[in-house]
């Protein structure tokens, strides 16, 4: 279970880089039409947030649970 806690902390810390660059989205457009480097800047976390989401959002249902047994 160590890389599943792994993954969530990877989620929760990108989480906040997200929202940073976001923020500086939001900052730079008070000076002008913002550089395309900040525009994209929350794209690459947020490709991070969706694949270690899927991952969370899967792992319960794969939590030792042996094939063939019913809830
Ligand atoms: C892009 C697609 C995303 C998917 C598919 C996704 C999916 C998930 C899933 C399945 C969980 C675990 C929920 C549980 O406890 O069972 C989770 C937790 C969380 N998500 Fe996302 N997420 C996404 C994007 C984001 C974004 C954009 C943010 C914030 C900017 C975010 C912030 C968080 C936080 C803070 C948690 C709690 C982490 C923890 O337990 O420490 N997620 N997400």
């Amino acid at each position: 279970m160590s890389a599943s806690r792994g993954i969530r902390q990877l989620h929760r810390w990108v989480s906040m880089l997200f929202v940073l660059t976001v923020v500086a989205n939001f900052v730079a457009m008070v000076f002008g039409p913002p550089p395309p480097w900040i525009t994209y800047a929350p794209l690459p976390p947020l490709a991070l947030q969706l694949l270690s989401g899927l991952y969370l959002f899967v792992v319960p249902y794969r939590a030792g649970r042996p094939t063939g047994q019913s809830a």
